[in-house]
């Protein structure tokens, strides 16, 4: 999954023979999963259509700050545009352009709302090889630099001109690449290594019968998204779901018992930086595993169980520098038996889960968690999406890792 999946993207196009080459682009935004706000000035318009780029981008496009063809219609407002954007790219960047950006030259939608943009900002340039050379372009490069925008550098060849040489706007798939790594490398988790367990675990009695619980194992996976999303490598160890995952950055390991979650989790528990607990692990299997099917015969019957080992416990007993988090379930003295977790864990978090809450627990959408730190702070949150708790979550490990 591309880093732009869900990203707003504001395309600011100026007008430049390079603008043809923005349909490429908004194609491979879309393509990407992003959403893209394409803003024109209105030289470009000479170059390609809005109407090429609204189709493309399935939104209207922008080239002033009033609808023209329909008074009625709400003005374009810039400060909106430039909040509503994660990050904007003006492609291609004229000489004109990227010298109004320098020094605030507002006349037109375009530079209005690159004024109002709080977002990182990309410009790729384009140009004639004398005018990608000149003093005057150097120091438009120097100044957006300065003000923290990012220089998407031209490429060399065959110019609109007839001349060859520096000067041409990048290809499209080489500007997205570009602004893929750029924004894959200042993930906040870039280079973090998780490992995550999930969902229930399956205690055979027999071979078609099992002891098991109603995880369902979409906490653990919501996690594991959400680290990876900020740039984590996962490996995620989950017991029997019907969850499946296809990010590229996520590992997944299907188990089916305690005993197989708990040898998952050694192997690969020495690379890891953090590790969340989010399986419901039986904590029981029973003592002996029937080769064949157990037949009915007698009216009671009674199955003996052993301890599973406790994996949490165990990774809390050999860990070195990995933060760890585990979670509680708990219907009584929930607090107080989360601490006694934590301490019997060797924990730095616990994510306690308490059956009394409404809307809580196995197989629902949503969970209401209270944290609590190894130093005990406790911090109650509210009833949201599963989803949100990851989120809630994640920004925990990255305050951890980045205050
Ligand atoms: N856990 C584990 N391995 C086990 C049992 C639990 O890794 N065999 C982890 C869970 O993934 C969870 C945490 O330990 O993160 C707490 O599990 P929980 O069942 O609430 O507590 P237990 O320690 O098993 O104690 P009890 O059942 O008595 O509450």
């Amino acid at each position: 999954m591309s880093v732009l999946n869900g990203k707003k993207i504001l395309l600011g196009v100026s007008g430049g023979i390079a603008a043809y080459k923005t349909a490429s682009l908004v194609r491979l935004f879309i393509k990407a999963g992003a959403h893209v706000q394409v803003i024109m000035t209105p030289a470009s318009k000479d170059f390609v259509t809005p109407l090429t780029l609204s189709t493309l981008s399935r939104k209207p496009v922008f080239s002033s700050f009033y609808n023209e063809d329909d008074q009625e219609a709400e003005w374009n407002n810039h400060v909106e545009l430039g909040l509503w954007a994660d990050l904007m790219l003006v492609a291609p960047a004229t000489a004109n352009t990227m010298s109004k950006m320098t020094n605030g030259n507002c006349d037109n939608l375009l530079i209005a709302t690159y004024l109002s943009a709080k977002c990182p900002v990309y410009v790729a340039p384009a140009m004639d090889l004398d005018m990608y050379k000149h003093p005057s372009t150097i120091a438009s490069f120097t100044a957006l630099q300065k003000f923290g925008n990012t220089i998407i550098p031209a490429e060399s060849g065959e110019l609109a001109s007839g001349l060859s040489g520096e000067g041409r706007m990048a290809e499209p798939e080489n500007i997205v690449a570009f602004i893929e790594s750029d924004l894959e490398s200042k993930l906040p988790l870039k280079g973090k290594k998780f490992l995550i367990t999930a969902g229930p675990t399956y205690e055979a009695i027999d071979p078609v019968r099992f002891i098991g619980n109603h995880s369902s194992g979409k906490m653990g996976f919501d996690i594991a998204s959400s680290a990876a999303n900020l740039g984590a490598e996962v490996v995620l160890v989950s017991g029997p779901t019907h969850f499946k995952t296809n990010h590229p950055s996520i590992l997944l390991i299907p188990v089916v018992s305690a005993q197989e979650m708990y040898k998952a989790c050694h192997a690969h528990f020495s690379q890891m930086d953090v590790v969340i607990a989010a399986a419901a692990v039986a904590d029981y299997r029973p003592k002996t595993v029937a080769t064949q099917k157990i037949k009915k015969s007698a009216d009671n019957f009674v199955i003996e169980l052993e301890k599973t080992k406790d994996i949490l416990l165990s990774l809390g007993e050999i860990k070195k520098n990995q933060f760890l988090i585990g979670f509680a379930l708990e219907t009584e003295n929930e607090i107080e038996n989360a601490k006694l977790k934590i301490q019997k864990k060797n924990l730095d978090l616990i994510v306690l889960n308490s059956l009394q809450d409404e809307g809580a627990g196995f197989k629902k959408a949503t969970n209401k968690v209270t944290f609590i730190d190894k130093d005990f702070n406790i911090e109650p949150m509210e009833l949201k999406p599963k989803e949100e708790v990851a989120d809630d979550i994640l920004n925990k490990i990255k305050a951890y890792f980045h205050d």
